[in-house]
Parts: C-alpha cells; structure tokens; sequence
C-alpha cells in the first residue's frame, strides 16, 4: 500500500491535541486489552511505533484523560525498558499532556494502562439496557474521546495502521474498525487489523451478544439477535449503495463494508468506523425509510475517513462532503423527488439552526474557531448542512460532470491524508476555478467559508412532494377534515415535514384529532415521534406522554433528546421541574456524549 502515515508535511496545529507529530509521530499500533464488566475498564497495553523527525525529536507526546498509566517502556511491551514519564496538568476537555522521552534509538514505545470506570468514550451497558440477556460495550472515539480510552496522539491529522487483541468474556463477540470476526471464538480472544492508516477518531471497539449475517460477498450486519432479522431487511440495498457509491467517486479502499446495530442508548444516529459503521436501532423503521443514514456514513469511508479533516476547526470538510454525497447516492438508488426531499429537510435545518446561532454568530461560518472550547459543542448542523449548500451553489455553478470529476479527483489525490480548508481552497482555485474565468467571482468561497449565514448566491431549494405536503397542512389548517387530507403515499419523510409545518400553537383539540387519525402517538418510526412529540410537549397533550417516558428513558440518541428537553423546559406550569424529573430518571441510561449536552442544559442532577 502507498499509503502514508504520521502528520502532513505542513499541517496545521491541533488546538485540541497536546501531540507535536512534526517532531515525533506515531506510525503503527499494536494495542493488547482485556474488558473487565464487573470493573467496568480496559486493562492492558499500548505499543507504538514511531517516526522521528530528526535528531531534535527527542521526545513523545500522547493525548491522555483519566487513564490511569501503569509504567511506560521504551521498546516492545516483552523487551523494553522501563523509563519515567510525566503527566502534564488536567484540562477537564483536553485532559493529559503523557511526555515521554525518548533515547536517540527508540523506535517504539509501550505503555501499560488501565480505563477509568466511567470514561467518556466508553458506554457499558447492563444486560437490560440492551435487547438480550448479556452486557454490553461500546466505544464513541469523534472527536476528542479516544484519549479517554487509549493513549494517542489524538488529532485528526495523524495516522497510524493497527492490530489488536482483545480478551473478552466468552458469550460475547468483540468488534472494532477493522478486520472482524464472524463468529463467537471460544477462547475470547479476538484479533484485529486495520492496514490502512486511520486517525485516532475512527479508533472503535463494541462487545456484546452480536450476531453477523451477510447481505453480499463484501457487507453484512451485525446486532444482537433479536434485532438481526429486521436489521438484515432495512438494510438489504447496502450492496448497492456501496457500488453505486464506487461508481460516483471510485473504488471503495476498506475492503469490507459492515454495520453494527447498537443499543438504542447509541448517542448519534451513526458513526463511520472504518469498515464497520455504527448505527443507532432507532432507524429500524421496518420500510427502509431511514437509510439515508447509512448512506451518510457510508460516504464517509471517502469524505472523512480517507480524506480526513485536518483539525475540528476543519470539520465541514468531512461532513459537508458527506452530506452532498450520501444526498447523490439517495438520488441515484431512489430518484430525485426523494433527494429533493432529504434536502429540503435538511435545509430547513439549516435555517433552524442560523436562526438559533443567529445572524452574525461565528460560528456558523464553515471554518470554526474551536480553540479553547470542547469540540462536541462547536460543532453543528452548519457543517453538514451548509457544507453541502456550498457544494450545490458549485454544482450549479460549473454543473455535475464538471464537479463530480473535481470530487473523484479530489478523493483520489489525497487519500489517507488530511485535508485543512485553507489547502482545500488553494486546491479548489487549482483545480477548478482558475480554468473558468468568473467563477470564483460567482462562488465567493471566501463568504461561505470565512463568513456567517448563508450567501445569496445560494440555489432555490425545493421538493415537489413537499409542496403537497404543504398543500395538505394548509387545507387542514383550514378547515378539512385530517380523515380527507390526501396522504395515502406519505413516506416518513413527508409525515416529518408535515409536522414541522405545523402552527406553533396548535391545541390539544387539533393534535387529538391529528392522534385519532394518524395515529402519531403509537408511529414506530423515530423520526416522525421525533417530530410529534415536541407538539405534544408544548400543547399539554397528555395522551402521549407515556410514549414520550419511553422514548426518553429507552433513546440516548442526543439529536432527538435535546429538543425534547428543551420542549419540556419550555412547558407551562412546572415545566422545567418536570423536565428534570424525567431526566433524572433516563440519564443513567445516556452515554456521556448526551449527559455533558444536556447537564449543560438541564443542570446535573444531585440525587444520583
Ligand atoms: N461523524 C458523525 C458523528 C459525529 C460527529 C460524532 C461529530 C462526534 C462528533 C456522523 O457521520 C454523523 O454525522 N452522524 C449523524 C447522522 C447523519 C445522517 C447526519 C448523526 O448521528 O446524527
Ligand atoms: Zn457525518
């Protein structure tokens, strides 16, 4: 492979890493653990092969936060020398500067560590928190967690290959971002590779009673068994996404393409581990109507996980990428009236949350200024959702074929790097606008990137099937019956718009009958409770607040949480006491990722 590891020749620095890879750079992992449930850690080691740039590299610096280091080793963990170490003052976000110094022959280093109980990458499950009868664990590593979980250097912009062996206990399989069993070994013990190189971010390890099965040669689902089945279903075109994919921006380089169903504590809708994607259940909607998702991490394996945002402050290019993929993707598998759905959805997101950032708020330019804050929180819709309105303003600057061979391109020349926006923008003049004359005068990438709100160069965003959708809720808004509105075809998409669009006040009359008819309340589909449920809230619609209990003690899924508490602080009357009741009740249940947005929000609670 020619691919390449470490730092990029002139990347720039990481607010969020205590590493200085420039002068010393890991290059390949071999990482040794045991999973304890009863102690609730990771217990073993680390070996890391280095690169040394020169005789003044005289010393390793790892990411760390509550790891509780054991001793330290210049050389293989069976034949190196201990030596001291030094950890550097606790940042609660960034937490330990490990310092290590290295003699003019090390090449590599060990260090023998164990997890604190309640590391924020980590989510140990009880056996009723999942849909079986055993524990489980998983690992959520984006952006600045596998520090918590793994001394590294952890910072987008270095690389390193892997391989692992991880000791669990017997009944349970164990998987991560790379190659994967498919099958139970009865000794426990499982080995992994990832031979292309990866950022510490994609680091990924779940442990549970998790069964395969396969849906072509090169993808397949893992979930526990009783989720399986319906797994197997909702993601029957996974094949095809991936071909329709390679077709639109080249081959897939990972080898395989699994998902992981995980417990419906899961704090995002998906994660892109390389290799094997992590998927909340709660797009299980028994009709295919949430996969979208999977096609968003799917893209990832080229926007995000072979070219890779430099730092955090860089974030739009992987997500802005992926969304403007996963939407080409919709398009070709389902047609256009579909992607023009998901778009206007995800517009409408859009306009949600510059309203909620506000006008000037720098942070919704595309390029952030995370510096000093923790990264989970800076980042937002605008990357995804304006990133991929950047590209369509493109796209309908210089028309698809011309764009589509930029991306490829794109793609292509830089996989397994890092990519930072200024580089990006020097490409793009490069590549692109400098051989259309005029055309950056029509972009204005500047605005966009370095710039708030939206740019009024941007295209008309608009769905057909929307429009009806609108239709509808007007006529209803005006007097029809819910009983005579025509939506016999509705996907969950329409349903959702249909909801959004409907009036802030609307009554516990109106939602009754809306109940009665389409029966919102008992919908198994997420999205569309997501949608509902907030009505509920404001409106004082008691007939629902029983799902909404379960919903909020069953989902960790932070997205669908966080309106929902903010509806429930919002309430009338005892609102915000209610709100921190219920959350109380559910957080024990929420992975730190969930806990740290909403004890912001809620306060933390003190009985617990
Ligand atoms: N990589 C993200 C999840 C993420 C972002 C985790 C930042 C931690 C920090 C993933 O690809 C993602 O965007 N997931 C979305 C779903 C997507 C369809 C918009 C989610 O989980 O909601
Ligand atoms: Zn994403």
């Amino acid at each position: 492979m020619s691919a390449s590891s470490g730092p990029q020749p002139s990347a720039p620095t990481d607010p969020h890493s205590y590493a200085r890879p420039t002068e010393v750079s890991v290059r390949h992992l071999a990482l040794h653990l045991t999973v304890d449930f009863a102690t609730q850690t990771l217990a073993g080691h680390a070996t890391w092969q280095l690169t040394r740039s020169g005789a003044a590299a005289t010393e390793l610096l790892l990411d760390s936060r509550d790891l509780l280091i054991e001793e330290v080793l210049l050389g293989e963990a069976d034949a190196g020398m201990p030596t001291d170490f030094e950890l550097g003052p606790a940042d609660p976000v960034l937490g330990q500067a490990l310092r290590i110094a290295l003699h003019p022959d090390t090449t590599a280093v060990t260090v023998r560590y164990r997890t604190a109980p309640g590391a924020a990458a980590l989510q140990w499950l009880r056996p009723e928190q999942t849909a079986g009868t055993q524990p489980f664990l998983f690992t959520q590593s984006q952006a600045i967690l596998a520090r918590t979980w793994l001394p590294c250097q952890d910072s987008p912009g270095v690389r390193f290959t892997y391989e692992a062996q991880i000791t669990v206990p017997t009944q349970l399989l164990a998987l991560m971002s790379a190659s994967n069993p498919q099958q139970l070994r009865p000794d426990g013990r499982y080995h992994f590779r990832m031979e292309q190189p990866i950022p510490a971010y994609l680091m990924a390890l779940a442990v549970g009673d998790v069964q395969f099965e396969p849906l072509s040669a090169r993808t397949g689902v893992y979930a526990e068994p009783a989720t399986l089945p319906g797994a197997v279903d909702e993601f029957a075109d996974l094949e095809q996404m991936v071909a329709t994919a390679e077709e639109m921006y080249g081959p897939y380089r990972w080898e395989r393409y699994d998902l992981l169903v995980l417990p419906p504590s899961f704090p995002f809708g998906g994660m892109e581990n390389p290799r094997l994607t992590f998927v909340t259940p709660t797009i299980l909607a028994g009709d295919r109507s949430l996969t979208s998702l999977v096609a968003h991490e799917l893209a990832h394996s080229w926007s995000g996980n072979l070219v890779t945002n430099a730092t955090w402050n860089d974030f739009w290019l992987n997500e802005g990428f992926t969304v403007y993929f996963e939407r080409r993707i919709m398009e070709r598998l389902y047609g256009r009236p579909y992607a023009e759905m998901l778009q206007a959805l995800g517009h409408a997101g859009l306009l949600h949350t510059l309203a909620d950032l506000g006008p000037t708020s720098p942070d919704t330019h595309l390029y952030l200024n995370l510096a000093g804050r923790d990264p989970d929180e800076g980042l937002t819709d605008i990357a995804y959702e304006k990133g991929d309105y950047f590209l369509l303003t493109l796209e309908q600057l210089v028309g698809r074929p011309a764009l589509d061979t930029f991306i490829k391109e794109y793609f292509g020349s830089h996989a397994f790097q890092s990519m930072d926006t200024t580089s990006f923008i020097r490409y793009l003049r490069r590549e692109l606008l400098d051989s259309h004359p005029g055309l950056e005068a029509r972009l204005r990438p500047e605005a966009w990137i370095y710039g708030p709100g939206i740019p009024d160069n941007a295209p008309p965003v608009g769905s057909e099937r929307f429009a009806a959708v609108d239709a509808a809720g007007q006529s209803w808004q005006q007097g029809t019956p819910a009983s005579q509105l025509p939506t016999a075809n509705w996907s969950s998409h329409e349903w959702v718009r249909f909801l959004n669009q409907l009036p802030a006040n609307a009554g516990v009359a109106q939602l009754s009958e809306l109940d009665a008819t389409f029966d919102f309340t008992n919908s198994g589909n997420s999205e569309i409770l997501a949608a509902w449920l907030p009505r509920t809230i404001a409106a004082g619609y008691t007939p629902a607040e029983e799902a909404l209990h379960r919903f909020l003690t069953r989902v960790g899924r932070r997205k669908f949480l966080t309106p929902l508490y903010k509806e429930l602080l919002a309430a009338p009357a005892n609102g915000p006491a209610r709100a921190r009741r219920l959350y109380a009740k559910a957080r024990p249940n929420y992975h730190t990722v969930a806990t740290s947005t909403l004890d912001a929000l809620l306060g933390r609670p003190t009985d617990k």
